[in-house]
């Protein structure tokens, strides 16, 4: 009787794992990409959006298999276009960074005390500070398209600041959520099937809010690994850090440009050896309808934050389209269930409304604030045991 859905450690291969990391990424394979670099597919991001009005299904189909099949990362220039967005969006940062100082945040517990800040839930903290700056920013039809390339739609996004000032220190290599944040006499109880699944819940994403050479340290990657099926088991094994060490690759990144990656791919943030350069990021995990995210939003709360401005927008015909879809995508709950299905059945078909479902109507009937508010409130209510 053979136990090999239930993989050990001792299992593990780092030959075979070293096999596929030799792979070499074949342009032509990746018709809208620009190059390949260091086994990275990297795309421009008007080259990205443009073939979408005549054949959107080809372009997830490519974004798709670049993560899954392919070298399991790629790269986005210029997916936001504009500096000022960034630029605004920074400054919400600061202001929340030093909310949080002068609450006595204890900062980043993922390294070195006093070299890194972290803003957890930047998604809710950063509608709650500027409810404007917020829709320019999720109102990005780039993020939309990559995040339903991998998860299809309903996807749910959360998002988390990293700021590594001279001196941070790189992390280990290693996979993310899910289980890659499970230790592993926990990680060995999930089937191997359940494992590889695990992969296809979340999208990792990285959008560069400041230049990012690679004296500060951009993200170190490893193509291709996230084809290894152990490989949840495999990233604190040595060889495995080794072989790491030795093949990860880097890529200088532009303000603006964003990273995504499949959170099976081997990766680790890496050291910032400037004196003066500090390096943020705002993090993406943008979650299955399927899957539990890492972080509690509360999207009640953020969407009556946002919607004054939202409708505003929307009246005068400043959103629409894909911007307004990846808004929407962005900030409300896309998902029927879980749900109580004696008090909240579905109104047509066998789905009950949506968040999502419920603010676009709101939008496309001009509701007022206070009219959102209760109808929100009263689906939520609904929706509960
Ligand atoms: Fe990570």
């Amino acid at each position: 009787m053979t136990d090999t859905l239930f993989l050990q450690p001792d299992a593990l291969s780092a030959n075979a794992f070293s096999l596929l990391c030799e792979q070499s990424l074949t342009l032509s394979d990746y018709p809208l990409a620009a190059e390949a670099e260091k086994n990275v597919l990297i795309y421009h991001n008007a080259a990205l959006l443009e073939p979408v009005q005549s054949d959107k299904i080809a372009v997830l189909s490519e974004l798709h298999r670049a993560l899954s099949t392919g070298p399991g990362v790629l790269v986005i220039k210029g997916a936001y276009p504009d500096s000022e967005v960034i630029e605004r969006h920074n400054r919400v940062f600061d202001a929340i960074f030093q909310q949080e100082a002068a609450r006595g945040n204890a900062g980043d517990h993922f390294s070195a005390a006093g070299n890194n800040g972290r803003i957890w839930n930047s998604l809710q903290k950063t509608a709650e500070q500027d409810a404007g700056s917020f829709i320019e920013y999720y109102s990005n039809p780039t993020l939309a398209l990559v995040s339903e390339a991998w998860l299809g739609p309903w996807y749910q996004m959360t998002a988390q600041v990293n700021v590594v000032r001279p001196g941070g220190k790189a992390q280990q290599p290693h996979r993310d959520y899910h289980l890659g944040f499970q230790e592993n006499r926990d990680v060995q109880r999930f089937p191997l099937p359940l494992q590889l699944l695990s992969q296809y819940l979340t999208l990792q994403g990285a959008v560069a809010h400041s230049a990012m050479p690679l004296e500060s340290g951009p993200t170190q990657l490893l193509p291709f690994s996230q084809q290894y099926p152990g490989g949840y088991l495999a990233w604190r094994q040595p060889e495995f850090i080794d072989y790491f060490r030795q093949h990860a690759v880097q890529l200088p990144l532009a303000q603006g440009d964003a990273l995504f990656f499949n959170p099976a791919l081997f990766h680790a943030a890496g050291n910032n050896v400037t004196r003066d350069h500090v390096r943020i990021a705002n993090l993406l995990q943008v979650s299955s309808a399927f899957g539990k995210p890492m972080e509690t939003v509360n999207r009640l709360r953020l969407l009556q934050l946002i919607y004054p401005a939202l409708r505003q927008r929307y009246q005068n015909e400043q959103l629409h389209g894909a911007e307004l879809a990846a808004l929407v995508a962005a900030a409300a709950d896309g998902y029927s269930f879980p749900t109580n299905l004696d008090s909240d059945p579905p109104l047509a078909g066998l789905a009950p409304q949506t968040q999502q479902q419920l603010l676009l109507h709101a939008l496309q009937e001009d509701w007022n604030a206070e009219y959102f508010n209760q109808q929100l409130e009263r689906q939520q209510r609904l929706r509960s045991a």
